[in-house]
C-alpha cells in the first residue's frame, strides 16, 4: 500500500486558498514582463529566495507587491487557470477561492476586470476538467471597514458569482468587531460568511468572529487552543476550521510542522480541515501539505479520508456534489 499515492487519487476539496497566493514567480515574472512591468528581483531563483518570512506581515508585503502585475483580465484568468491546472493534476475537485479586490482596486483595476477572468477560468476548468469551484470575496482587514462597504457595493452586479465574503490581511490590530456591519450587510444580500481568526490574533478574535461576524467557516483558527471552553464549543457545533500547516509553519505560527496543533486540534474533536493558504509563498499546495502533515504525524488512510471528508462537509457545495465528493 502506498499512502502517497492513496493522498493523490483520494477526492479532495480545498476551502482556503487566496488566488493572488497561488501566483507562482515564473508567472509572477512572465505577467511583469507582457505589462511592461520591472521586478526588484533578478530572476525566478533571486524571487524564490525572499520567500522567507518571520511573520504575516512580512509574507503580506511580498504578496501584496506580486499582486502589481495582474492588470488585465486575462492575467487573472492565466493566474486562475494555472491553479485550476494543478487542481486537476492532484485531484482536486472541489475548491473554495478567496480573491482580494481591494489589493487591485486600490490600483485602479476595475473590479470586473479581476471577476470576469477569474470567471471565465472557473467555467473552463468545469468544462475541461470537471471541477467546481466557488468565488469567496474578501475585504482587506488593514483598510477600513468604509473601503469593505465601498467594495460590497461594487461587486452588487456581480453577486450571482460570489458565493459568499471574508476577512484576511494583518489580524494584529484589526479584530473582527471592526468589519460587524459589512458582515450584516452581507448577510442580508444572502452571502456566505467565512473569516481569518486566530492565525496570529487572540483566540477572542475567533469568538468574535463567530459571535459578531456569524460566520459559518473560521480560517485558520489554531490560537482556539488558547480558550479550552471555546474550543469545547467550536467542536460541538462541529464549526469548521481551514487550517494551514505550511502556512503556520511559513509564518512562523509554529516552528516546525512537527510542532503544528493538529494533532491536538483532531483529539479535540474540532473539524479540521487542511488546505494550502498561499502554495506560490510556502512551499506547497493541498497535496503536498496533506501528505508532508501524513508523514509527519502518522495518520492512517482512515484518517486522511476523514479530513476530506471534514471538508466535502464544510463546503458551499450543493447536496448533489458533496455527495458526488463523498
Ligand atoms: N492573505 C493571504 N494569505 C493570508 C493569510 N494567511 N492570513 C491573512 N491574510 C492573508
Ligand atoms: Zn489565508
Amino acid at each position: 500500500f502506498n499512502q502517497q499515492d492513496f493522498i493523490k487519487k483520494i477526492a479532495k476539496v480545498e476551502l482556503h486558498l487566496h488566488i493572488e497566493g497561488s501566483l507562482e514567480p515564473e508567472l509572477m515574472f512572465k505577467l511583469a514582463k507582457r505589462n511592461d512591468i520591472t521586478l526588484p528581483y533578478a530572476s525566478v531563483e533571486d524571487l524564490r529566495k525572499a520567500y522567507q518570512f518571520n511573520n504575516l506581515q512580512e509574507f503580506l508585503d511580498l504578496y501584496y507587491q506580486g499582486a502589481e502585475v495582474l492588470q488585465t483580465e486575462q492575467d487573472f484568468f492565466d493566474l486562475a487557470w494555472a491553479y485550476f491546472e494543478t487542481c486537476h493534476r492532484d485531484n482536486v475537485l472541489h475548491t473554495e477561492i478567496f480573491f482580494d479586490p481591494q489589493t487591485h482596486t486600490e490600483r485602479g483595476i476595475a473590479i470586473y476586470t479581476v471577476i470576469n477572468g477569474l470567471v471565465r477560468a472557473k467555467q473552463q476548468a468545469f468544462t475541461q476538467f470537471g471541477i467546481t469551484c466557488e468565488y469567496i470575496m474578501c475585504f482587506l482587514r488593514h483598510l477600513s471597514q468604509d473601503s469593505a462597504i465601498e467594495t460590497l457595493e461594487a461587486a452588487k452586479p456581480y453577486l450571482k458569482h460570489i458565493i459568499g465574503v471574508g476577512l484576511d490581511s494583518s489580524e494584529q490590530g484589526h479584530p473582527p468587531e471592526k468589519f460587524q456591519q459589512v458582515f450584516a450587510m452581507a448577510k442580508q444580500l444572502g452571502l456566505q460568511r467565512v473569516a481569518h481568526a486566530g492565525e496570529e490574533g487572540p483566540a477572542a478574535n475567533v469568538a468574535n468572529a463567530w459571535l459578531l461576524l456569524d460566520v459559518s467557516r473560521i480560517d485558520h483558527g489554531v490560537r482556539c487552543l488558547e480558550d479550552e471552553v471555546l474550543v469545547k464549543e467550536l467542536a460541538a457545533a462541529q464549526m469548521p476550521l481551514t487550517v494551514c500547516p505550511f502556512s503556520n509553519v511559513k509564518l512562523k505560527v509554529v516552528e516546525h510542522l512537527s510542532e503544528h496543533p493538529l494533532p491536538k486540534m483532531l483529539q479535540k474533536g474540532l473539524a479540521v480541515t487542511i488546505n494550502s493558504d498561499d502554495p506560490a509563498y510556502f512551499g506547497g499546495y493541498l497535496l503536498d501539505n496533506l501528505q508532508a502533515c501524513s508523514e509527519t504525524f502518522a495518520w492512517s488512510p482512515l484518517q486522511i479520508a476523514q479530513l476530506c471528508q471534514n471538508a466535502v462537509a464544510a463546503s458551499y457545495a450543493s447536496e448533489q456534489r458533496k455527495s458526488e465528493l463523498s
